[in-house]
């Protein structure tokens, strides 16, 4: 298949969709690499292109919780947290039903689903209506892409077609929420703990741990620039005094946890873009999306 570059074009890309294309999709939290589910090859052109082992299970995006029905198994926590937060940056892993194909859960008996609040995501997703995989548009263990353009950037004419919606507003990938016998955060995001226990009337503190679904690795989003993570903004400043002879170093932070979340995965960018040796990353409030953020620090930092 030929490709179409950058477009605002959703009916074009729900065609190379059909058609057994690969794209990429804006989302709420960051882009994704996208194809239906029941193209086989599409998916495996996505783990191909990503680099990603194929036992990395995808996260299905639907437009609908009955379209999610179709794909998973909702208890009542789940469907608690779908009818609080779809659409919307959370995604629910549940029990498969019997039409997930093994090459989307690497043969789990889960399945990971998620409706997108994006408009052109949901406008997409109701077009195809069926599921569309999307992992992070990047190359397996790099910084997710927030624009179109990071997305080209990282694989360029590999994918038929990126579709164009602007910077993502939230910037860290979905809080993902395991509701099967087990309930638990496994991927930090921007639907806190806290707003998740508010939903389900359910203590979550003895699972809040580091992310831990699986193919999340210790080290994950690492950019080329060695990450160095630091309490405050003056420990920050004395380090990058000390530092800044020898090698080319800045400090990467924002006192808004929301605009720190946007702006995370951009700036780790412009570092390697700009030769920074290394990037002194000023911890994240433990509140919203903070401790989201010192997530992706932690793996940023695990890097090397
Ligand atoms: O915000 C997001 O979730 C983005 C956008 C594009 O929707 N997607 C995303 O996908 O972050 P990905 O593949 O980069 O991360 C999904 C994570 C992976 O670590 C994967 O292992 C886990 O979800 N996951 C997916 N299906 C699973 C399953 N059945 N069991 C356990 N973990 C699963
Ligand atoms: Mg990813």
């Amino acid at each position: 298949m030929t490709t179409h570059g950058i477009t605002t074009d959703v009916s074009l890309a729900a065609e190379i969709l059909r058609s057994g294309g690969i794209i990429g999709l804006p989302t709420e939290t960051v882009y994704g690499l996208a194809a239906l589910v029941q193209h086989e090859n599409a998916v495996h052109r996505i783990f191909d292109t990503k680099g990603r082992p194929r036992n990395h299970p995808l996260i299905i995006h639907v437009s609908s919780l009955e379209e999610a029905k179709k794909w998973g198994v909702f208890n009542g926590t789940a469907i608690a947290l779908a009818s609080a937060f779809w659409p919307g940056p959370l995604t629910l892993l549940v029990p498969r039903t019997s039409l997930v194909p093994d090459w989307v859960t690497g043969g789990r008996e889960t399945v990971a689903l998620r409706i997108p609040s994006h408009p052109m995501a949901r406008l997409l997703l109701q077009k195809v209506s069926d599921g569309v995989v999307a992992p992070s548009a990047n190359k397996f263990g790099k910084v997710s892409p927030t624009t179109a353009e990071h997305v080209l950037a990282d694989l360029g004419d590999e994918v038929d077609l990126i579709l164009d919606g602007g910077a993502c507003e939230v910037g860290v990938e979905s809080t993902i929420v395991e509701c099967t016998d087990s309930f638990q955060i496994l991927r930090p995001g921007k639907i806190a703990s806290d707003d998740i226990q508010h939903v389900v009337g359910r203590d979550l503190s003895s699972t809040t741990g580091p992310s831990r679904a699986p193919g999340m690795l210790d080290s994950h989003y690492a950019p080329i620039a060695k990450v160095l993570i630091v309490d405050t903004l003056e420990e920050a400043e004395e380090l990058l005094k000390s530092t800044a002879t020898s090698s080319s170093c800045r400090i990467l932070h924002f006192d808004d946890a929301t605009v720190y979340a946007e702006h995370l995965y951009s700036e780790l960018r412009d570092a390697d873009i700009n030769r920074f040796d290394v990037v002194i990353a000023v911890r994240a409030t433990s509140e919203g999306i903070g401790p989201a953020i010192n997530d992706r620090l932690a793996k940023a930092a695990a890097g090397r």
